[in-house]
């Protein structure tokens, strides 16, 4: 009786998580097409300085975005704001993942660029709320976690295409306990939701002249989702001939990024959510560490940009908070002003920040009082950024 009772509850509330995403998946289907930000007067830009070390690494961008964009915010092109109330604080005191004043602040900007945000988890001092990444991802339905992974000098040029609203994390807080031995959560794959970010990886491909997308999954095993992600991207893959496509189980994948020889084969690659956050934290390692890569969190109406680490509160206590690698951050900068169309700009920044970051290395960033301070780099990277010679001598360090 005890048991037919615990299975009538986790019947019912099975129930209404369907209910709930059958909408979701009407929404998708209905959803406005993309946002045109040529037509935007002003694009609106808002940082979101996250807590622990987020504060710190966000005005390191910020001053390189207000760098790059100057003449455009000069001239009322272009509207960058702070929005505050993002803080692991706030968010504990009204206990939301996303207090509801700072999401509706959000939702007046076309694009954010976000420091790192906490998020707790069980035992932890603050209340156990929904990660504000996912959360975010989630309201402005934020479908496409893009990280670019690039290692020129060892011939590696990645790009993840990262489904960000399914798989486990659709619904990460809706797990449910059946009496006292048994734990489940629910694994989400969408057909809509499938083929948005696989066309987007394919799309990618296509227009910047790449020539091979990879779908990562577990298909053998997780037989029905990962099963319906991979046959989405095998029948979507037959509008772009031109491609080779093929995929790849992801244990064999998270071993092969660290066979020196195949793995500048890899190009794009398209997978779902939670394999993507972790080979994606393997990948960002060979160029030098989560502290050195950038993410783009894209949807067709907002996007969001972010650093792919979390927000390292051990730093802070440790007084260590000025010496965090802002590089991530400011990788992220750059996905941003691609983003919303200055291609050039991007270019120039993502190559400085190679510059400094990989080959010529005046400073070093260590996270510790032994290597140089975020701003002290950030002096340094706009210093190329003001160099003349830069692309010259970008060239000469890609042939030398
Ligand atoms: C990331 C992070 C987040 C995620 C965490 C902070 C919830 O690891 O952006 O990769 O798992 O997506
Ligand atoms: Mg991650």
């Amino acid at each position: 009786m005890e048991n037919k009772a615990a299975i009538d509850k986790a019947k019912e509330h099975f129930g209404k998580l369907l209910e709930a995403q059958l909408e979701r998946v009407e929404k998708i289907k209905t959803a406005p097409d993309w946002i045109d930000y040529s037509q935007l007067s002003p694009i609106k830009i808002g940082i979101l300085p996250g807590d622990g070390i987020g504060p710190f690494i966000a005005a390191e961008a910020e001053r390189v975005l207000r760098f790059m964009l100057d003449e455009d915010i000069k001239s009322g092109k272009i509207y960058l704001k702070t929005i505050e109330g993002l803080t692991i604080e706030n968010r504990a005191k009204h206990n939301k993942a996303i207090p509801d004043d700072v999401l509706e602040e959000i939702k007046k900007y076309h694009v954010t660029l976000k420091g790192p945000t906490t998020t707790p988890r069980k035992g932890d001092p603050w209340p156990n709320i929904e990660s504000c990444n996912v959360a975010m991802r989630k309201e402005l339905d934020l479908f496409a976690n893009v990280r670019p992974v690039r290692v020129p000098n060892q011939g590696i040029d990645w790009i993840f295409f990262r489904e960000n609203t399914e798989d486990l994390y659709a619904l990460g807080p809706y797990g449910i306990e059946v009496g006292p031995d048994i734990a489940i959560d629910f694994k989400l794959i969408t057909s809509p939701g499938s083929e948005r970010i696989c066309r987007m990886a394919l799309e990618y491909a296509r227009k910047n002249n790449k020539t091979k997308v990879t779908c990562i999954t577990k298909a053998n095993v997780v037989k029905t989702t990962d099963g319906k992600f991979l046959e989405v991207f095998y029948n979507l893959a037959k509008e772009y001939p031109e491609l080779q496509v093929d995929d790849w189980y992801i244990d064999i994948m998270t071993a092969k990024l660290v066979d020196e020889k195949r793995r500048r084969e890899f190009q794009v690659m398209v997978l779902p959510n939670l394999y993507g956050d972790i080979l994606t934290d393997e990948a960002a390692e060979f160029q030098g560490g989560v502290g050195t890569a950038g993410a783009a969190n894209i949807g067709k109406q907002y996007a969001m940009f972010e650093a792919i680490h979390g927000s390292a509160p051990r730093m802070v206590k440790e007084n260590r908070a000025i010496y965090a690698d802002p590089a991530s951050m400011i990788r992220a900068a750059a996905m941003l002003i691609n983003h919303i169309g200055y291609t050039d700009k991007a270019k120039k920044l993502e190559m400085a920040l190679d510059i400094c970051g990989q080959y010529e290395k005046k400073l070093v960033i260590t996270g510790r009082p032994n290597g140089a301070t975020g701003k002290a780099f950030t002096d340094y990277l706009i210093d190329w950024l003001n160099n003349p010679k830069l692309q010259e001598t970008w060239e000469g360090y890609v042939k030398g």
